[in-house]
């Protein structure tokens, strides 16, 4: 199959050293500060084998900087030996000149994790397109030490970003097989989705989620969104529900721009009216336990860690009998076993749904593998704002660059 990028067929591995690019980002207990899971490693341990006769630097990135879980990737290595049979070492830097020279060092056969790529504050500060990028510091230290560029984080191509398209200009760059596999089945649903279509929205990235609410409403990709977990909650507010102070402090300290996405909110429920639908009752924390509440008795001095009993039995009605179903976030706090019952009855009926299923993101991947039902949906995909992205009929940054990529490779840009 000819694909619009290239891919690792296309270049001579074989004895070079490869720089690949993968999302690790991963839930870590508060507490061990160890990983919960390790699905995204998992996911690119076919990559890194199809890598074994090259030397293999690997780039990654965990949380973002104010964050609990913005930490070190130390355990991410940890993790990686588990399921390499290769030699896998750690650098905590990324660029000095002990990286460089360890870089150098590397052998085929070997990998080598560079530490947290957002820890350098350029990651994150930089914006523009890959040529601009390129030009970031650290990408023009470590561009030279190798051969090819492969960018196998599917999770974090709707991202431009110095490490997602920077090194583009400077190496010959292929999708790794993730990357492959995500955009080649993806691009398939969003050409071939049976009617009537839905997402369910949920999770706490309450930014990309309504942004992408509006491509999905916008292009008809989806005749119809159901909101839950926090999308689910600022949906409420932009309806005029007051949620009480615990659940609206924590929109305004964990969503950067909250202001500004409830007002995209509230101009999308004016415009989508009959196709956005928010919960009509919560699962309050009452000091651990579970208490279920309508939202016309709102606000509460209680937190909401979940979608109410009613909402459950509507949404799952609505998944159960639609033609094609996105889902993408949990319901709510599904770490806390009281409060995991609406993701979990609704992951359920997306299982048992007969249309055409795909769903989303590092937690509801997590979720599904814990509940044994990962085999039930048609394609669960490791991104979760990439893959909404991409549903939602936008191309992904990365995707651009590595079409790019392949047009300067055939011109001959990198000989
Ligand atoms: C994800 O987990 O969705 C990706 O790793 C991207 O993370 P980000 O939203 O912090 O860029």
């Amino acid at each position: 199959m000819t694909h619009p990028f290239l891919t690792l067929d296309d270049l001579d591995l074989d004895g070079s050293k490869v720089l690949v690019r993968v999302d690790f980002n991963s839930p870590i207990d508060p507490e061990r500060r160890d990983l919960m899971d390790d699905t995204r490693i998992i996911s690119h341990i076919e990559t890194l084998r199809a890598l074994k006769d090259a030397a293999v630097v690997v780039m990654a990135h965990q949380s973002r900087p104010g964050k609990n879980d913005f930490t070190t990737l130390q355990p991410h290595a940890r993790r990686l030996r588990r399921h390499m049979d290769m030699p896998v070492h750690f650098e905590d830097t990324l660029f000095s000149n002990n990286a460089l020279r360890r870089i150098d060092e590397l052998e085929s056969g070997e990998i080598m994790l560079l530490e947290n790529v957002r820890f350098y504050s350029e990651e994150i500060s930089l914006k523009g397109d890959a040529e601009t990028l390129s030009k970031c510091r650290y990408i023009r230290k470590l561009a030279p030490h190798f051969d090819i560029f492969v960018n196998d984080a599917f999770a974090a191509a709707h991202r431009a970003q110095p490490s997602t398209v920077g090194f583009i200009p400077h190496l010959p760059s292929a999708a790794g097989m993730l990357m492959e596999r995500e955009l080649t089945v993806l691009g398939k649903v969003l050409s071939t989705s049976q009617k009537p279509s839905i997402a369910l929205l949920g999770g706490a990235k309450a930014d990309d989620s309504i942004r992408i609410m509006e491509n999905m409403l916008g292009n008809d990709i989806v005749d119809k969104v159901l909101t839950t977990g926090v999308v689910g909650n600022i949906m409420l507010l932009a309806k005029g529900v007051s949620l009480g102070k615990p659940s609206e402090t924590f929109i305004k300290k964990h969503i950067s721009k909250s202001d500004e996405i409830l007002e995209k909110g509230r101009s999308l429920l004016e415009k989508y009216k009959d196709r956005i639908e928010v919960p009509t009752d919560v699962a309050l924390n009452v000091d651990g336990t579970r208490r279920g509440l309508t939202v016309e008795r709102l606000p509460s001095e209680k937190p909401i860690h979940d979608i109410g009993l009613d909402t459950v039995v509507h949404y799952a009605n609505e998944i159960e009998g639609a033609g094609s179903v996105i889902v993408n976030g949990p319901s709510g706090v599904f770490e806390l076993p009281e409060f995991a019952f609406g993701t979990e009855e609704l992951f359920l009926a997306l299982s048992r749904s007969k249309g055409f299923t795909v769903a989303g993101g590092g937690e509801t991947s997590a979720v599904l593998t814990r509940m044994g039902l990962k085999g039930e949906v048609d394609h669960v995909s490791t991104g979760g704002g990439a893959c909404i992205t991409m549903l939602g009929g936008k191309q992904l940054e990365v995707d651009k660059a590595l079409r790019t990529a392949k047009q300067w490779y055939e011109e001959g840009r990198y000989h």
